[in-house]
């Protein structure tokens, strides 16, 4: 197949390119590259803020001229704290950027999109793990952004586009060094920061709810997730799908200590871990149900919480 992979030299964005092109698709980026790298792609790509006046009209354009079978959409905002700071920008880049895609999509008659939703989505969700159905609230503009996304696709039904959202967990690892997360805004990357400029990574809270006192979340690897996207592209390929959101987690939670354990012994390095207050807005547990992917895509994840710590030190 012939893929648009917007945000495609992004952090994800390339590692989802890498897994389609491995599995013989061909791949068009377009990209702004605010945060985005030319030298982690090996395709095509279009400079172009997807935000911009003229975005529509270059994508048409762009479109017309490749004849694309999907539309993979990653290019966004990713901030949570600055999206409070700004939340007119996260709302023209995240949500102008997909109206203007979803303007080149009609004129043209594509009408298979894979959106890049969150976890954030849901807010602050009291439950063990999360279903799809879960009728959580965002908390802040970024996961605001991401849900009226997912209704944006919803509307261009009308239209007869079929779209996938995939709602990603705490995503993190890398394929290699030159793809790894450069922007140090999650535990993994925040830890192996810390631990390489020697200090002790702190611990945001150690009195929730949880049996060792620390948030737990779901980590999912990096390369896994890109073949979640390689699936929903298949499957939106097929006759009559219906549009679907998919929670993207492995189903397993891991405690905020339980990682940086998991941290130590993937570097060797035993170090001195620090404990902070409880942060705002912090869910004691963000666990995915993932039984929805499993069943109607077929998709499992391979790698567990050791593989994606290793990898995410060894690309650091
Ligand atoms: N990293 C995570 O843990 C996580 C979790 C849930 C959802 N997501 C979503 O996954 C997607 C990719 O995230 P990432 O971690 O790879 O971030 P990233 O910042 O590495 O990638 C985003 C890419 O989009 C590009 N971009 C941003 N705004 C753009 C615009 N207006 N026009 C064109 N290109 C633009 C950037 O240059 C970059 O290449 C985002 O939509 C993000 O919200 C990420």
């Amino acid at each position: 197949m012939k893929l648009l992979v917007t945000g495609g030299a992004g952090y994800i964005g390339s590692h989802v390119v890498k897994a389609a092109q491995s599995a013989g698709h061909s791949c068009v980026v377009v990209d702004n590259l605010s945060t985005g790298l030319t030298s982690r792609i090996d395709c095509p790509a279009l400079e172009l803020d997807l935000a911009s006046r003229d975005a529509s009209a270059q994508l048409v354009q762009l479109m017309r001229e490749h004849n694309f079978d999907s539309v993979i959409h990653l290019a966004a905002r990713k901030q949570v704290g600055e999206s409070v700071q700004k939340p007119e920008e996260y709302f023209l880049d995240n949500l102008g950027g997909l109206a203007n895609l979803l303007l080149a999509m009609r004129e043209v008659g594509l009408k298979s999109l894979v959106f890049s939703s969150s976890a954030a989505t849901y807010g602050m969700p009291d439950v063990d793990k999360v279903t799809e159905d879960y009728p959580g609230v965002p908390i802040n503009p970024y996961g605001q952004t991401k849900l009226i996304g997912e209704m944006m696709l919803k509307n261009a039904e009308v239209w007869g586009l079929r779209g996938v959202n995939l709602r990603y967990f705490n995503v993190a690892g890398a394929a290699s060094q030159e793809l790894a997360d450069t922007a140090a805004l999650n535990l993994i990357p925040i830890a192996i920061n810390a631990v390489k400029a020697g200090k002790a990574p702190v611990v945001f809270g150690t009195d929730y709810p949880t049996p060792d006192g620390s948030c737990i979340r779901d980590y999912v690897h990096v390369e896994d997730l890109a073949l979640a996207h390689l699936a929903a592209v298949d499957y939106l390929a097929g006759a009559n799908q219906e549009f679907t959101t998919f929670n993207v987690g492995t189903g397993v939670g891991a405690s905020v200590i339980e990682v940086l354990d998991a941290l130590k012994r993937a570097s060797g390095i035993d170090f001195e871990v620090a404990i902070g207050e409880r942060r705002a807005g912090d869910p004691p547990r963000l666990v995915a149900d993932v039984s929805r992917i499993d069943r109607v895509l077929g998709f499992r994840t391979k790698h567990d919480l050791a593989s994606i710590v290793q990898s995410a030190w060894d690309a650091s």
